[in-house]
């Protein structure tokens, strides 16, 4: 694993987009896995100026993202699909149809799942996986659990996940119950992992992600068994580092 430290959000946020333009620079028809929450934003938003300069071209990236809330329509501005068109889809030039999410329209989760998978496995997997940590150690949406998840499954969103996306909703019972989300085998199977993390709520998840024992009861632990992870986080995620 290799830690950046960064100043702040903004310092994090500029660090990590230059990890991701440098992975579309080298292989401009590279897949990209995205991440939605409030952390990539800034990232997002960097690599959209990089792109308006004309450094940046995305003609050639295929994005597929982590996750998606099920139940939610497209056009709900708390779907991670209009999340994704508004920070980024929009701005850049990444050929039309070549952006996949989880279809959380889709009510029955196995065809959900096997759909997403299959077009996983069709774009030849992730060169790079962009990562956010939930407070409780989540990745993805994989929340903790007695086991390591495989591959796209619908999981039961935790009452400490609910707790903290609320903000994004107008009250808490507007906050799906269920979400789709890629699993642990195929984040771990990407060729390199970037973990952003802003904030001391996320202090406690990161060191015990670096440092504690793996566990699926801290999802994001497994990723100490992958041989390219690099870790963007502030002075405050960072801050339990010592
Ligand atoms: C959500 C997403 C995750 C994200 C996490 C942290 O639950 N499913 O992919 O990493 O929350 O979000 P934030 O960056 O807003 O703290």
């Amino acid at each position: 694993m290799r830690i950046y430290r960064a100043k702040d959000y903004d310092d994090m946020s500029r660090k990590a987009a230059n990890i991701i333009s440098a992975q579309v620079i080298l292989k401009p028809d590279c897949v990209l896995g995205l991440a939605t929450g409030s952390t990539p934003i800034g990232a997002y938003k960097q690599l959209v100026e990089w792109y308006n300069k004309g450094d940046l071209d995305f003609s050639e990236v295929t994005t597929v993202n982590l996750d998606e809330y099920k139940g939610l329509p497209r056009d709900n501005d708390q779907s991670y699909y209009y999340f994704m068109r508004e920070n980024l889809f929009k701005h850049v030039n990444i050929p039309e149809g070549r952006s996949f999410l989880p279809d959380g329209t889709e009510p029955d989760s196995e065809k959900a799942c096997s759909r997403y998978n299959e077009i996983i496995h069709q774009v030849g997997g992730i060169d790079l996986q962009l990562l956010g940590l939930g407070q409780n150690g989540h990745i993805g949406f994989n929340e903790p659990d007695d086991h390591f998840s495989l591959e796209t499954h619908c999981v039961d969103l935790t009452p400490s996940t609910i707790e903290a996306n609320k903000r994004f909703f107008e009250k808490k019972e507007d906050v799906p119950r269920q979400a789709y989300t890629m699993g642990i085998k195929t984040i771990m199977q990407a060729k390199r992992v970037l973990l952003v993390a802003s904030g001391k709520e996320k202090a406690q998840a990161l060191r015990d992600a670096v440092y504690g024992p793996v566990t699926p009861a801290l999802p994001a632990s497994i990723l100490q068994y992958h041989k390219n992870v690099y870790i963007v986080a502030d002075e405050a995620a960072l801050s339990l580092f010592g």
